[in-house]
């Protein structure tokens, strides 16, 4: 079977540059959306350049020109939208809904992935206020992706080991802490740390696959589910040294929301979900989801104990 082509839309993201980089490492032909509004951006202008350096084709087309997206996406067989979604960098996750429109429009889409690649949306309709925006957002987009029937596979892709492994899960830095960690509750519930180019690599092992069509890819491989107080561990047993630790409970950390800026009331929501309540983890998948470790086992994803060395 010939290898679907592949549009990445966001494709100088966080995210999005790593799927154009696994797109293009298994084969598949790739397009990367360029936008006319990144205008001066150096930094996004020559990373496009860089993907057609390695055989990306670079394709013209913005969120303000229907026509333009419509041609862009008449070009190949499978869309990802990596679209920001993060409120301290920025939050657009509904411009997808242009995006669902065009590809309707177009009519030749044979999967479509819009911008998840975080906790299962659909699982989330309890999320506190005012986290939760990001999850009613997501499912927003399913749900006009589900009425349009355009195929489709959504990516749960867990807590990004950017984010969530360097800093020991801290929240307002990215590198460890030197002396002392902030231990949520008891720190033992299951959380799901992933390197992001491993993400990547499963979300493009996905889209051409039978068995993944019109259903959710969770990335769970059983060797990133951790909890907290075990990365902890897995720093110290590199570093050789202790960390001091203090558990906060739930309640203390619900309070410090009060007084953060919305971006930060976000994120301590985001964590409340993931390692007090357990919610990447809490969950059997069922019938309309498949685990991706399962799928492709020859993957050798990489175990966070060796991530951390980054760190040292
Ligand atoms: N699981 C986790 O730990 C985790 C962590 C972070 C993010 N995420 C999720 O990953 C997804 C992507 O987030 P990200 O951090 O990778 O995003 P990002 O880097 O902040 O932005 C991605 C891309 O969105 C596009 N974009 C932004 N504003 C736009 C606008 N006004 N019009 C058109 N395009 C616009 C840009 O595309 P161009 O390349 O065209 O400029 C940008 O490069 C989100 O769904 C987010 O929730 C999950």
């Amino acid at each position: 079977m010939a290898k679907s082509k592949v549009l990445v839309v966001g494709g100088t993201g966080y995210i999005g540059r790593r799927i154009v980089q696994a797109s293009l490492a298994q084969g598949h032909e790739t397009y990367v959306l360029q936008r006319p509004e990144i205008g001066l951006d150096i930094e996004k202008l020559q990373m496009l350049l860089s993907f057609k350096k390695q055989g990306a084709h670079l394709i013209e087309g913005s969120f303000n020109d229907h026509k333009s997206l419509v041609e862009a996406i008449k070009q190949v067989d499978v869309v990802i939208s990596t679209m920001s979604g993060v409120h301290f960098r920025s939050h657009n996750l509904l411009l997808q809904l242009k995006l669902v429109e065009a590809i309707k429009e177009a009519g030749n889409v044979k999967r479509f992935l819009p911008s998840e690649f975080g906790m299962d949306p659909a699982r989330m309709g309890h999320a506190l206020e005012p986290g939760r925006v990001t999850f009613y957002e997501k499912m927003v987009v399913r749900k006009a992706i589900e009425d349009a029937n355009i195929p489709f596979t959504y990516v749960v892709a867990n807590c990004f080991a950017g984010y969530f492994v360097g800093n020991l899960s801290q929240l307002e830095r990215l590198t460890p802490p030197k002396h002392q960690v902030y231990l949520y509750g008891d720190g033992n519930v299951k959380v799901v740390f992933m390197d992001e180019d491993d993400i990547a690599t499963y979300t493009i092992k996905a889209i051409d696959d039978p068995r993944t069509l019109n259903k959710t890819l969770y990335i769970r491989p059983p060797e990133n589910i951790l909890t907290q107080s075990q990365l902890i561990q897995n720093w110290e047993k590199l570093t050789e040294k202790k960390l001091d630790k203090i558990s906060i409970s739930a309640q203390d950390f619900l309070a410090s929301m009060k007084g953060m800026d919305f971006a930060g009331q976000v994120g301590v929501g985001h964590f409340y979900h993931i390692f007090y309540e357990g919610c990447l983890t809490n969950f059997e998948i069922g019938e309309q989801g498949e685990e991706a470790s399962k799928l492709y086992p020859e993957v050798d994803y990489i175990r966070m104990d060796e991530y951390l060395k980054i760190y040292t």
